[in-house]
């Protein structure tokens, strides 16, 4: 088993991974919960698999379990789903001295975790994140939130969670959309920290060679993100770096109104763009871009796109939450394994190619 401990004082956790850790699910709970009552928040999906074996689990070691199952999918990360949960709990009479865990991908990790943030004014919780982009990165950290009608993210939190459980042998019922949508997100982590781990992707020959070299690159993930997070827990400076592809990643997802390309998707787009543009600026080391784009084609992920309505998206870029007032954090590389902050505006993207 490999073990990383994020370092926040006295919100502190581990990050345990490991092939089949789900099999010991109730033991390493037992480790750092004494208390009596687990709510299980997860999808349908995953209940269908994983259900009566985590109950199991969680049941030998004396809890007393409860499981609330939601619809997969985006939508479920409403707002308006937070009373049918809550009202769950306390059916379940789940105290401040109980525990959640949220059994999931991004969408059960961030509505989870919001849940846990506030039921009762905060309850513990432990993040399993089940999809590969949960395991690098949605689920370390502590960022949780619910999507408001008028846009994904605009109400959340900073609550860290107790502890993480990543099983990576998990991912293998992903679909190879979903699976590839994760690998965006490593890809992400080798162009900001660490030119070995991108030079690691580039010799590996697609998802059954990811898979045999699984846990070290999950394990190099977290890791960068646990130092990230424990220099900027608030994301006010360096953890910004995370969001390289970001700007213009939400942009495209929203402007197909998050319908066509999925989050890694769009992000690998954003990440090829943005390099692009910084080449053409003379900010990126030449050929950098040419780089990311093998990379990405690689392991099955787009790297451009065509915008009918290049006005529009442009507008999309400026009403992101983060770019308020026209001023931008952008996040860019000078080459692999080097990202800083540029703080520009929207004329930047004038010549973007899309
Ligand atoms: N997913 C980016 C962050 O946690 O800051």
């Amino acid at each position: 088993m490999k073990k990383l401990r994020v370092n926040l004082k006295e919100n502190s956790y581990d990050i345990l991974i490991d092939k089949g850790i789900l099999s010991n699910i109730g033991r390493e709970v037992k480790k750092v919960f004494h208390g009596d009552k687990i709510a299980v928040i997860t999808d349908e999906n995953l209940s269908r698999y994983y259900r009566n074996s985590i109950e199991e689990e969680l049941l030998k070691e004396g809890f007393n379990v409860k499981i609330i199952v939601l619809k997969p999918g985006e939508k479920t990360k409403d707002f308006n789903t937070l009373p049918y949960i809550y009202e769950e709990l306390l059916d379940f009479n789940l105290t401040r001295s109980d525990l959640i865990i949220a059994f999931g991908g991004g969408v059960i990790g961030d509505i989870g975790g919001f849940v846990s943030a506030t039921y009762l004014r905060g309850i513990s919780f432990i993040q399993v994140p089940t999809s590969l982009l949960a395991q690098v990165d949605s689920s370390v950290g502590g960022k949780v939130a619910v999507d408001l009608h008028r846009g994904k993210n605009l109400v959340g939190a900073f609550y860290q969670p107790k502890l993480v459980i990543i099983d990576t042998e998990v991912l293998n019922t992903l679909e190879d959309r979903f699976f590839n949508d994760g690998m965006a997100e490593v890809i992400k982590y080798g162009c900001i920290k660490d030119k070995n781990l991108f030079s690691m992707l580039q010799n590996l020959k697609g998802r059954k060679e990811v898979m045999e070299n699984i846990e070290d690159i999950v394990y190099t993930c977290c890791d960068i993100k646990r130092r990230i997070v424990e220099i900027d827990e608030r994301d006010t400076g360096e953890r910004m770096i995370l969001n390289f592809g970001h700007t213009l990643g939400h942009a495209i997802e929203k402007y197909y109104n998050y319908e066509v390309f999925t989050h890694g998707e769009a992000v690998a787009i954003g990440m090829h763009l943005i390099t692009i543009l910084s080449e053409e600026k003379k900010i990126a080391k030449e050929g950098v871009s040419q780089l990311l784009k093998e990379i990405l084609l690689k392991h099955n992920l787009p790297c451009k796109i065509n915008i009918e309505d290049k006005k529009k998206f442009i507008e999309n870029i400026k009403l992101d939450k983060k770019n308020l007032n026209n001023n931008l954090n952008l996040i860019v590389i000078k080459d692999i394994g080097e990202a800083f902050i540029l703080k520009e505006n929207i004329s930047f993207f004038d010549s973007v190619t899309i």
